[in-house]
């Protein structure tokens, strides 16, 4: 038999999060948790790489949780915790920091396509452009050999498995070179058609009520070539149906053909979607209750979580400080 592979997944704290991560992140690390053994980070630090705005960065932090919580991670099979409570993190940074170069890391494309989207190129700060070296720090810690990502952090796992490389053979052998698992069903789009996400306004919340997800799932975007029922619809392109084959992936087929067809309009399509959504998310609503009025088992999780990770990232810098004979 194979080890248990080894995991370290993170997210940024953005708030609270979206139908797009839960089908882009977590609903690979809930799959994962039960074959591996796997990490869960909040990546707080990384935050201050686009923003030094660091006011909501801890409620946020605390939304995430309880977001994970809800989803069903389960912090009793992989810890969850905060990256800046495990200062482990910044030591580990800064000895990688010193086996890569600047050209290489300036070669990134997601850094770059990142410099470029916030008008960033000339301006970029130092932790900016190491974001990946702290990255790699997160996973090595824990000597992860796989780790959960979706296609933008492909280049940030490469720079990790160099890293790796990199000090085992200035050092001797500390580290494994992780793999990545990419996740398969990455793209949700979100109500307008673009990418779901919380800065373009176009998401479903995980806590948004029957209510809310009716009234956005009714102002999706459809097929605009479609203005009666009996009109033939084209379910390519169309978010509803993208929802649909997600949701209630047996009755995709049926349902394009009713589309095409004439038979199905897209209102009643709207409607049943969005009770199929609602549905979905009613045992996630039911447990972020419980979470959001029991804060004090949100913090003492995290707390467990953050000794757990301090354990394993400290004896990785036991050896480490060895290995290179300095600390
Ligand atoms: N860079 C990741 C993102 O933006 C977040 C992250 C930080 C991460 N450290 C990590 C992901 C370690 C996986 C492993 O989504």
């Amino acid at each position: 038999m194979a080890q248990k592979k080894r995991i370290l997944s993170g997210m940024r704290p953005t708030g609270r999060l979206h139908l797009g991560n839960y089908v882009g992140a977590l609903e690979n690390w809930i799959r994962l948790q039960e074959t591996s053994e796997s990490h869960h980070m909040v990546a707080d630090w990384h935050m201050l790489t686009t923003s030094l705005d660091t006011k909501e960065i801890r409620q946020n932090s605390l939304e995430v949780v309880i977001d994970w919580l809800a989803a069903g991670l389960d912090p009793r099979k992989s810890p969850f915790f905060i990256q800046s409570h495990v200062r482990e993190h910044a030591e580990l940074h800064l000895i990688f920091s010193m086996l890569v170069t600047v050209a290489r890391l300036q070669r990134n494309p997601t850094v770059k396509e990142q410099a470029r989207d916030l008008g960033l190129e000339a301006n970029m700060s130092y932790g900016h452009l190491g974001y990946p070296v702290l990255q790699a720090a997160d996973i090595l810690l824990y000597k992860a050999n796989a780790v959960p990502v979706g296609e933008d952090q492909a280049p940030h796992v490469e720079i990790t498995r160099e890293l790796a490389r990199r000090f085992n053979f200035s050092f001797g052998e500390v580290f494994p070179e992780p793999e990545t698992i990419l996740t398969q069903f990455a793209r949700m789009p979100g109500l307008d058609g673009r990418k779901m996400s919380k800065s373009l306004n176009n998401a479903i919340y995980l806590s948004d009520s029957p209510k809310e997800v009716s009234e956005k799932v009714m102002q999706a975007y459809t097929d605009p070539t479609r203005i009666r029922k009996t009109d033939p619809g084209h379910p390519e392109g169309c978010v509803v149906f993208a929802y649909h084959q997600k949701f209630s992936p047996e009755t995709a087929d049926q349902v394009a053909c009713d589309c095409r067809a004439g038979r199905l309009g897209c209102v009643e399509h709207k409607r049943q979607m969005a009770k199929t959504i609602s549905d979905f998310l009613e045992p996630i609503h039911a447990r972020r209750q419980h979470y959001e009025t029991h804060p004090d088992e949100v913090l003492s999780i995290i707390d467990e979580g953050d000794k757990a990770a301090r354990r394993v990232a400290g004896a990785t810098m036991e050896e480490v400080r060895k290995a290179i004979c300095l600390g």
